[in-house]
Parts: structure tokens; C-alpha cells; sequence
């Protein structure tokens, strides 16, 4: 069984992809939120600008919808450079890469998204290119073998990935910049959410951008999809003025709860507490409890539940909370994980 993560998945569909192309800020003033990433990169970009070179690369990492592609095309936006666009499970051969890297104009910036699905290969030619701007192609198989190196021209790489973890090592250390995307503020959602009710032409008042934004799960995508979701119910049901409680009517209606959390995060809460008493559990286990993927339960799902406070992550296991019992409507029992100790309160 398979959830079906249409509306409250934070990864995008075909119709968000259209939308989002559509909202997308531009560049650096009008992207929202992340206001340390920001004004790092600024600093990156301007010091390239001025110099006259292409920056250092650029590594970013997050969850899903937090604005890693919005950030490499602006990139490129505010370089006034030329974006060329590819992905790691793209890149399955060094070949692959090659014909890329060796068709790039000087100071392109190169964007690889799910850098850390690249197959190897083409991962140790990247090393070279990124450091050298060299690659070597290889002709001919076994003793005969030969390496032609081959220049190509100065570009910057962006690599965006969910799992920086699985980078091995050679590859992160040549990022000279790494940007973490943590999730959004309530505050900043509402700006996002502003932003966007403009460009669509939706009223969206302020308490209802306030409910909105606070059941997004810190991510503009799902604030976004949100958002059209509740037009959608204060057309249809309403005279199509988005208050408060039309907002938290809608998003009930959705399954996103009044903290944001959507199906696949109450079930995996949900299998925690009630079918291994609160942890700890293996994050394979938890994933075949709740029937998804361990990728999709601990990409999707967990950073968001570790963020809210809702699970620890230890090192037998993942572990409930006091707030995650209390949230399902729970009692926690007494020597519950991030419980005040007895004797400490008195
Ligand atoms: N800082 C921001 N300000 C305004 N809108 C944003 C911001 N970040 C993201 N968005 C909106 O969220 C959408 C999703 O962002 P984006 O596609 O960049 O996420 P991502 O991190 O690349 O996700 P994935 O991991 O799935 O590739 C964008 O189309 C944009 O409309
Ligand atoms: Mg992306």
C-alpha cells in the first residue's frame, strides 16, 4: 500500500511543476526567507561579479520544496549567466557527463539536481572538471587504453540534494560553498503565501494566510499547493473569502492537521507509539510498519516530525516524545524519551 501524497507531499507533481514555474521568485531580493543562505550567497555572487570569475560551486541541501531549484536558477539569474539543467540519475555514464561538461560556455552554471543519485563513473570525471576544469576521456579498452585530456571552460557547478549524507567525501570537499536550507518560519510562509496570492489573483486576508502557513510543514511547495487548495473551498463552499476558520475547514477536509502534519507523518507517528510503545525502532522497520520506502519515511517524513520535537533521532533507534503522544491524543507513559525527569520538578 502506497499513500497517496498527491495534495500534502512535499515532493512536486506535474501540476505543481507548471505552477511553481510560475512562482518561482527570480532573484535574490524577491526569494523569501533563509536569510543567512541568502546573504552568503550574495557575498559568493557579488565577489565573483566583481572579479570577473566564475564563483565557487555551490552545494545545497534540504528536504523537498524548500527552494533548491529556485536557488540555482537565480544563480545563474543574478550571474547573468547562461543554466543548463541535469540531474544525477541522468548521468548514468562518464559519456553522459562528458558531452555536457565539454558544450559548456565559459562562466555557465551547470545545476545537478539529486547530485547524490550520480552513478560513480561520472562522478570521479566531475572531480577533475570541478577542480581542474579538465576532463579525461578515455579511448580504447584495456592495456591499450588511453586518456586524452580534453580542457573545458571555466563554469560553476550547483548541486542540490535531499541526502547530503550520501556525498562521499572527494565530491563535497569541492563545494566551496555549502548552503543548508532549513525549513521556513511561520512568518516567512505568510510572506511566501502573500507573494504567491498576488501572482494568482487570490484575497488571501491576513488570518487565513496565518492558518495556511502555519499546516505547510515549513515548505513554501506545500504552502503553495495549499493555498490553491483553499481557493478551491472558499469558491465552491464560500463566498470565496479566505478566513481563518475557512482555511483550517479546508485543510481538515485535506487531512493537514493543525500542526501541519499530513497522512504519511500521523501514520508513521502513529505505528511509533501504538505498534513499537514509543521506540526505539530501526528506520527500516518503521518504513515496512507504515508500507513506504525507508528513503521516503526518512526524507520526507522524519526531518519534519525530528523538527517539530516530535522524534528524536538516537542511536538505537528512532524514539517518540512526550509532544508526539500528546499530539495522537495519547497519554505518554512515565519514563517517556524527553520527559522531565521525576525528580526534577520538585
Ligand atoms: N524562498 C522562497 N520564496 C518564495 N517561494 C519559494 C521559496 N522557496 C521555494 N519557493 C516556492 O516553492 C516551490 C518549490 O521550490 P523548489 O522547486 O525550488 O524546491 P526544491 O528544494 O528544489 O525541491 P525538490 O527537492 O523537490 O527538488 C517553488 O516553485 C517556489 O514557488
Ligand atoms: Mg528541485
Amino acid at each position: 500500500m502506497s499513500f497517496d501524497r498527491d495534495l500534502i507531499s512535499a515532493q512536486a507533481d506535474d501540476n505543481d511543476l507548471q505552477i511553481e514555474a510560475a512562482l518561482r521568485p527570480k532573484s535574490l531580493g524577491e526569494f523569501i526567507g533563509q536569510s543567512r543562505v541568502r546573504e552568503q550567497l550574495s557575498l559568493v555572487l557579488q565577489g565573483a561579479l566583481k572579479r570577473g570569475k566564475a564563483p565557487d560551486h555551490v552545494l545545497m541541501s534540504g528536504s523537498p520544496g524548500l527552494g533548491k531549484t529556485t536557488l540555482a536558477m537565480i544563480i545563474a539569474y543574478e550571474l547573468g549567466a547562461p543554466l543548463r539543467i541535469t540531474s544525477g540519475p541522468a548521468l548514468e555514464r562518464a559519456g553522459d557527463l562528458a558531452a555536457i561538461l565539454s558544450t559548456l560556455a565559459e562562466g555557465e552554471v551547470l545545476f545537478i539536481d539529486e547530485i547524490h543519485r550520480m552513478a560513480r563513473p561520472a562522478e570521479e570525471m566531475l572531480y577533475l572538471a570541478m577542480e581542474d576544469f579538465r576532463v579525461d576521456i578515455v579511448v580504447g579498452k584495456g592495456p591499450g587504453a588511453t586518456a586524452i585530456p580534453l580542457e573545458i571552460a571555466p563554469f560553476t557547478l550547483v548541486g542540490a540534494t535531499t541526502r547530503a549524507g550520501l556525498l562521499p567525501a572527494p565530491l563535497r570537499d569541492r563545494f566551496g560553498f555549502t548552503a543548508h536550507m532549513d525549513f521556513y518560519e511561520v512568518d516567512e510562509l505568510e510572506r511566501v503565501l502573500a507573494r504567491s496570492s498576488r501572482l494568482l489573483g487570490v484575497d488571501l486576508p491576513a488570518d487565513g494566510a496565518h492558518e495556511i502557513a502555519r499546516r505547510s510543514r515549513g515548505t513554501p511547495r506545500i504552502a503553495n499547493r495549499l493555498l490553491r487548495r483553499v481557493r478551491d473551498f472558499a469558491e465552491v463552499r464560500a463566498d470565496g473569502l479566505i478566513t481563518r476558520d475557512l482555511a483550517a475547514a479546508a485543510l481538515n477536509l485535506y487531512e493537514v492537521d493543525a500542526e501541519g502534519l499530513d497522512r504519511l507523518d500521523r501514520a508513521v507517528l502513529g505505528a511509533l507509539l501504538r505498534k513499537f510503545g514509543g521506540g526505539p525502532v530501526g528506520l527500516s522497520t518503521l518504513a515496512v510498519a507504515v508500507g513506504e520506502e525507508p528513503e521516503t519515511v526518512e526524507v520526507v517524513a522524519e526531518p519534519f516530525l525530528v523538527r517539530q520535537g516530535l522524534v528524536a533521532r538516537t542511536p538505537r533507534g528512532r524514539v517518540a516524545t512526550a509532544g508526539a503522544w500528546l499530539h495522537l491524543g495519547m497519554t505518554p507513559p512515565p519514563d517517556v524519551f524527553g520527559a522531565a525527569h521525576p525528580d526534577s520538578d520538585g
